[in-house]
C-alpha cells in the first residue's frame, strides 16, 4: 500500500548487495511493522508516514526504545494522540529486552504474549513482517465481509460479528502471501468498499459481491447497510 511504497527504497533490479540493503532496511522488519501498525489503528496512513519514519530514526530498535525515557518516547508521539499507544510501545519494548533477548518472537503466540500486542497487533506483524499464514481482522475487514457475503447475521461492531469475521479470515488468508493479503483486504476496505458511497465500479471483487448482487436485484436498498443490524 501507501506506506510500504514510501517507506521501500526505490529500487527495480535488486543485486545481491541492494538486496542485502533492503533488508537491513527497517521497513519490513517485525519491530518496523509493530510502530506502524499501532501508529495505524487509530491514525490516517498520510500522517503516520512522517511520524513512523521519525520514530524509527529516533528508536531504530526494540534495545534503543527499551532504553529511552517516557518523556522522549512521549515528545516523538507528540501529535498522535492516545498516548497509551507510545506507552504500551515502550512497555512492550521493555518486555522483549527482558524475555527476548530485544527481539520480536517470531510465532504468533509468542507476539501475542508481549503486553499491549492484540490479536490485530500480532496477526499483522506475523502476516507481513515473518509471512506467516496469520488472519488480521479491522473494522475495514469486517466491513468488507458481511458486504461479500451480503450480511453475517450480527449487528455491526458486535463481537459476535468479530468472531465471525475472525473465523472467515482464518479460513480466507492466502497461504502464498498472507502479509499481502491481509494488508490488500484492509486497503480495499479503506479506500473503495469504505462505510459511505463506497466505489463499488472500482471493486475488484464486485462480481463475487452478495451485497452488490442483492442491491442490483432490488433485495436491499444500497451495501452500506452492511455490516447493519442482524439480518432475519
Ligand atoms: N490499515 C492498518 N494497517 C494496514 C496495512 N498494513 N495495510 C493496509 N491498511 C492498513
Amino acid at each position: 500500500g501507501k506506506l510500504n511504497s514510501a517507506c521501500r527504497p526505490a529500487v527495480i533490479d535488486l543485486d545481491e548487495e541492494d538486496t542485502q540493503k533492503e533488508e537491513q532496511c527497517f521497513h519490513r522488519s517485525a519491530y518496523g511493522v509493530w510502530i506502524s501498525e499501532v501508529m495505524l489503528q487509530q491514525t490516517q496512513v498520510e500522517v503516520v508516514i512522517d511520524y513512523w519514519t521519525t520514530w524509527m530514526r529516533s528508536f531504530p530498535s526494540v534495545p534503543a526504545l527499551a532504553a529511552a525515557s517516557a518523556d522522549e518516547v512521549n515528545a516523538v508521539w507528540a501529535g498522535l494522540g492516545f498516548y497509551g499507544r507510545a506507552r504500551r510501545l515502550h512497555e512492550g519494548a521493555k518486555y522483549l529486552l527482558e524475555k527476548h533477548d530485544g527481539e520480536l518472537p517470531q510465532t504468533l503466540e509468542a507476539l501475542r504474549g508481549i503486553p499491549g500486542v492484540g490479536p490485530y497487533t500480532a496477526g499483522a506483524i506475523a502476516s507481513i513482517a515473518l509471512g506467516l499464514r496469520a488472519p488480521v481482522v479491522d473494522g475495514n475487514v469486517e466491513r468488507v465481509f458481511s458486504r461479500l457475503q451480503g450480511g453475517l447475521g450480527a449487528p455491526a461492531k458486535s463481537a459476535k460479528l468479530q468472531k465471525v469475521c475472525w473465523e472467515l479470515a482464518e479460513e480466507l488468508v492466502d497461504p502464498e502471501d498472507p502479509g499481502a493479503f491481509n494488508q490488500a483486504l484492509m486497503e480495499l476496505g479503506a479506500l473503495i468498499c469504505t462505510p459511505s458511497s463506497p466505489s463499488c465500479q472500482q471493486c475488484p471483487v464486485r462480481p463475487m459481491c452478495r451485497a452488490h448482487q442483492r442491491m442490483v436485484a432490488g433485495e436491499v436498498a444500497s451495501v452500506t447497510i452492511f455490516p447493519g443490524k442482524a439480518l432475519k
